[in-house]
């Protein structure tokens, strides 16, 4: 698979990585060893692999590690750091510590290639959170700075104190707001990884009205799959799917080709249990989608898909 630069610090990643948040939480019953998948990614070409502390405290980064163990080094991880148990924030320079040591633990590995800050703390300067990944960084337990949802003035003041190597957010044919960021993220060099670049899969063409999924799946409250939205986004990915035949693409890979034609600084990274799913998304790597079909990508879906992104109480807030 070709490779991508993300940020000015020698971070150098697969196009398309993995996401392993989903085989602890979010969307259901599945293979919650994730060792097939992460393997299937692996052998696809996949090298940097996203997994955070609060996918399972322990339990997302202990099954990310045990199937990563086989080529270790050969892979990038990246964990994130900064939520308590009860989605409050916590991102106090001891604790950050703490959070590192144990996710190097679970991982079974000497070091992290990419830490981020999960949410921003109100409650801590960025200057101390950056401060504290720069000791962590100084010390060899971690390589790269990355933080996530975060707004201008937080990246601006962290990347001053030590080089923020890439912003992760969510970013889709469903989801544009990032894209005012991107003249910062050019000013500073900073990489962007996109998550849930499929939509929550919604994306894919597998979408159920909200009900249809396990209890526990967040999708049956997700504004986006709810009556109203739901038929909309419906429609306009069945347009995506047609355009998609005719390159004999899915409308997944479409999804994340249409991400990587938006700059060169982009590695999203769709998650999925399933081995071939897994396998299908990394080949999007090798679709160079045509001015003419990102012309009709822009006619089906000119700003987004139709919904917000989160329920009010967990939707992000920039700062
Ligand atoms: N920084 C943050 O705050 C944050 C927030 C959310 C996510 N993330 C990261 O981003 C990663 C990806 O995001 P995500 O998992 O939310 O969303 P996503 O990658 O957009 O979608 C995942 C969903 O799509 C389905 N899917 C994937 N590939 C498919 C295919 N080829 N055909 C049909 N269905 C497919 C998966 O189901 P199956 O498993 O059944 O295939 C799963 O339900 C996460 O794993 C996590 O690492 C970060």
């Amino acid at each position: 698979m070709q490779t991508r630069t993300l940020g000015t610090q020698g971070l150098k990643t697969s196009a398309i990585g993995y996401g392993a948040m989903g085989i602890s939480m979010a969307y259901g019953d599945g293979d919650t060893s994730g060792k097939a998948a992460i393997t299937a990614a692996f052998d696809s070409g996949v090298t940097l692999f996203d997994t955070a502390e609060l996918y399972g405290w322990g339990e997302n980064e202990k099954a990310l590690g045990q199937a990563v163990a086989p080529f270790r080094d050969e892979v990038l991880i990246a964990t994130k750091f900064g939520f308590t148990r009860d989605y409050g924030f916590d991102s106090r320079p001891e604790h950050i510590r703490e959070v590192v040591h144990n996710s190097l633990r679970f991982l079974g590995t000497d070091h992290i290639d990419v830490l981020y800050q999960h949410r921003f703390d109100p409650t801590v300067p960025i200057e101390d959170v950056a401060g504290a990944v720069k000791a962590l960084i100084d010390a060899g337990d971690v390589t790269y700075f990355g933080l996530s949802e975060a707004g201008e003035e937080t990246i601006r003041r962290a990347h001053a104190v030590h080089p923020v190597s890439v912003l992760q957010t969510e970013y889709s044919l469903f989801e544009r707001d990032i894209e005012q960021l991107f003249p910062l993220l050019t000013e500073l060099g900073i990489g962007l990884v996109p998550y849930s670049p499929l939509g929550r899969g919604f994306l894919t063409g597998t979408a159920r009205p909200a009900g249809q999924y396990d209890a526990d799946d967040m999708r049956n409250t997700d504004p986006r799959w709810q009556p109203g939205n739901f038929e909309k986004n419906l429609a306009a990915t069945e347009h995506l799917q047609a355009l998609a035949a005719t390159i004999d693409a899915t409308v997944g890979q479409l999804a994340l080709a249409w991400l990587l034609a938006q700059g060169e600084h982009i590695v999203p990274i769709p998650g999925s249990r399933d081995p071939l799913r897994v396998a299908e998304n990394a080949a999007a790597a090798a679709l160079t989608l045509t001015d003419s079909q990102l012309e009709r990508i822009a006619d089906i879906l000119p700003t987004g898909g139709y919904g917000a992104r989160y329920t009010p109480e967990n939707m992000p807030t920039w700062q």
